[in-house]
């Protein structure tokens, strides 16, 4: 029987899933070690959706009053049904939580596909960053939601929140 989507905490047991889609998705990934530290730092946020495993996850870290979107990955397999955009939304709420001011992320220029997915949640290009990616030496634009703190941009949050996949059964609330 497949398992509908739902979103959880990333636990140490997902390590070994994430690291795999990690690869499949980045020339340059981030290995299981430094997932690992990621999930013992407070001001880090880790969150995985799963149906029968995992098939995407994201990564936001908070700096003072600035949130970061420091990874974001569907599987290949598991892509446009929207996982990335639930997972995107998770990290903003979390990003509320923590009171940010703004949120910050940096993106190939090449990839139009997550580019698309952060101007339709209001990040807009603030800058570019020459060669910022090791592996080709691939320019970042830097995007940044700076109406992050707007009524508007709350009540879009809580519009996305409603319908965001449930937390997993396993999941604790926190
Ligand atoms: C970017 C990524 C996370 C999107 O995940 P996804 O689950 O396929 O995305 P969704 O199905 O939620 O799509 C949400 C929106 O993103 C945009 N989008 C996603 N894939 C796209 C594509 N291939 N081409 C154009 N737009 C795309 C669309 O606006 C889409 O909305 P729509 O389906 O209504 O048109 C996924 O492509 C991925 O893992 N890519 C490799 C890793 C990566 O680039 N991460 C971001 C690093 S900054």
């Amino acid at each position: 029987m497949s398992r509908a989507l739902c979103l959880a905490h990333m636990r140490e047991d997902d390590l070994h899933a994430v690291v795999q889609i990690e690869r499949l998705c980045f020339p340059d990934p981030w290995s299981e070690r430094a997932f690992r530290e990621e999930l013992h730092k407070p001001n880090a946020s880790l969150w995985v959706a799963r149906e029968e495993g995992v098939v995407g996850y994201g990564v936001l870290w908070m700096q003072v009053d600035e949130a970061h979107i420091a990874n974001l990955a569907v599987h290949p397999q598991h892509r446009r049904r929207g996982i990335g955009r639930a997972l995107l939304r998770a990290l903003l709420l979390e990003a509320r939580r923590r009171s940010a001011a703004f949120v910050t992320l940096e993106v190939r220029v090449s990839n139009l596909a997550a580019q698309q997915l952060y101007a339709a949640h209001g990040f807009e290009v603030v800058g570019r960053r020459k060669a910022y990616y090791t592996n080709n030496r691939e320019d970042a634009l830097l995007m940044t939601v700076t109406q992050f703190n707007t009524l508007e941009y709350q009540a879009q949050l809580a519009d996305w929140a409603a319908m965001l996949p449930p937390l997993c059964c396993d999941e604790h609330a926190t």
